[in-house]
């Protein structure tokens, strides 16, 4: 889905127009257009519901009013949900493209221009995104573009942004989308290099089981040793085009499947743990954006690739490895992997792109689920100022976030018997996502600003916001990493 701005003085013809109506207030249609007499009289404009009808005369064939609810309540998601709407109902119409009368959206308490034709345009292309490359018979989507008729170069601004965070987000959903028998680690380092391959700031370098060995990357590799499938690590390089403002780097757990290793998962639902790689999803989709943005920041990111499987040659419960930083691990279960693969990923990180700033996203514990459920990813910031970026970062995108407690107590749970740690915490039940994040601590040096987000619950299975929702990959981690790094620039 293309979108397009336009000046809304001269509202040219076209297949559908969709005209924004609050609750509360009348429905103004633009000069010209004409409409069956009753369409606008008792459309409450409750938000998201629609109204269509043929137009008896005029520029557009179609008239759709749309519902806003309260004018004041609607926010940035609130925008985005009807930008979703939008596509949808264009689609399900079947026009080739769609005309919105945006002006009506601009000008919301709150909302600056850019933010609002970023909103709707993101909105728009998140509820056009289908995941179809596996039907055998796909059809291909008929509505190819929405036109926005809206005022100013603020706007149109804004729209490219919307437009960029949608395919960032819109990439990380293919990635999780793929299931594991189609997107292996090696796949993933093939579509890391194709968006690097986009953008001359980007290079992208692939790091096979053979250098991690002689990186002593033990832990990382102790997880895909019971696999047939050889893990990568992926490192992504962004440079700006002047001297850069910051340095940051963006770790992602990549487990194409989890199946738990010899501490072997129950069956049930065992088919969800292809979207194990949501982390690095979300950090290879967010450098799908920078390709087309112009940070003035120097941008790594890792991908920690694997699958966690099952063979005679597997990691037995009780094996100890060795870290690149020299610490040993106990792995007391084979299916607390993603820890095993980050540590590593994150002693490189550090020596190899010194940062001042990194994030890891991963799902890295069902207990976030328990804890705090879909809607909201857990966060371990080690600054407040980091803290606070992240969560004004949720809120904006829509991708919330809070904060969690990694204390004393669970570092001193990390401790192993015969080795320096242990992969599980001890008491072994309680406070699974604190004790997984205390894991990682050690491995980030103290003078690096580290959030640990931990999108368990938020990368499938939430509500339907109409963009999101259902057992399908949300993307989560790619817009709030963009909106971070805008916050930074
Ligand atoms: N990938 C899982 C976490 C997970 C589970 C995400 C369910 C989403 C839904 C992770 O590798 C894992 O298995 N974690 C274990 C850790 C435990 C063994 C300490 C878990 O959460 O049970
Ligand atoms: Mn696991
Ligand atoms: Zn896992």
């Amino acid at each position: 889905m293309k979108i397009t701005v336009t000046t809304p003085a001269s509202l040219k013809k076209t297949p559908l127009l969709f005209v924004p109506a609050f609750a509360g207030e009348s429905v103004d249609l633009p000069t010209g257009v004409e409409v069956p007499a009753a369409f606008t009289q008792g459309f409450e404009a409750a938000a998201r519901t629609t109204r269509e009808s043929f137009a008896t005369g005029g520029p557009a064939a179609q008239i759709v009013l749309i519902g806003c609810g309260e004018r004041s309540a609607l926010d940035m998601e609130g925008l985005r949900r009807l930008g979703a709407v939008m596509a949808k109902k264009a689609e399900a119409l079947g026009v080739s493209k769609a005309t919105v009368l945006a002006t009506d959206l601009q000008g919301l308490e709150g909302i600056d221009d850019c933010d609002a034709g970023q909103a709707l345009a993101e909105g728009a292309i998140l509820g056009a995104y289908r995941y179809t490359e596996l039907k055998s018979e796909a059809k291909a989507a008929t509505c190819k573009g929405l036109v926005l008729a809206a005022d100013g170069a603020t706007y149109k601004r804004g729209v490219a942004r919307g437009t960029v965070m949608g395919a960032a987000c819109s990439l990380a959903r293919d990635l999780q989308n793929k299931p594991g028998n189609v997107l292996t680690p090696t796949a993933f380092a093939a579509a890391a290099r194709k968006v690097a391959s986009g953008s001359p700031r980007i290079t992208c370098k692939v790091i096979d089981e053979a250098g991690m060995k002689k990186l002593g990357m033990g832990l990382f590799l102790s997880v895909s040793q019971g696999s047939d499938e050889p893990a990568k690590l992926v490192h992504l390089t962004y440079k700006p085009k002047g001297k850069a403002k910051g340095r940051i780097t963006l770790v992602g757990k990549g487990l194409t499947f989890d199946a738990g290793g010899v501490s072997i998962k129950p069956s049930a639902k065992m088919d969800e743990m292809r979207f194990d790689m949501s982390g690095a999803a979300a950090v290879l989709g967010a450098f799908r954006g920078l390709a087309e943005l112009d940070l003035p920041l120097e941008i790594h990111g890792i991908l920690g690739c694997s699958e966690n499987t099952i063979n005679g040659k597997a990691t037995k419960p009780g094996d100890v490895h060795t870290a690149m930083d020299g610490t040993t691990v106990e792995i007391l279960n084979t299916d607390a992997e993603g820890r095993l693969v980050l540590a590593d990923c994150l002693v490189y990180a550090a020596r190899k792109t010194k940062p001042d700033t990194m994030l890891d996203l991963a799902t890295l514990t069902g207990a976030v689920i328990v804890g705090i459920g879909h809607e909201v990813s857990g966060i371990f910031p080690s600054t407040d100022e980091l803290r606070d970026a992240l969560v004004a970062s949720g809120l904006r995108t829509g991708e919330k976030c809070w904060p969690l407690p990694l204390l004393q107590e669970h570092l001193d749970a990390m401790k192993g018997a015969s080795a320096d740690l242990a992969n599980i915490g001890s008491p072994a039940v309680g406070a699974g996502s604190s004790q997984g994040a205390a894991f990682l601590r050690g491995f980030v040096p103290q003078d690096i600003a580290w959030c640990h987000l931990d999108i368990a619950g938020t990368a499938w299975n939430t509500v339907n916001r109409d963009w999101v929702g259902g057992p399908t990959g949300s993307g989560v981690g790619a817009r709030l990493i963009l909106d971070y790094l805008f916050s930074r620039s």
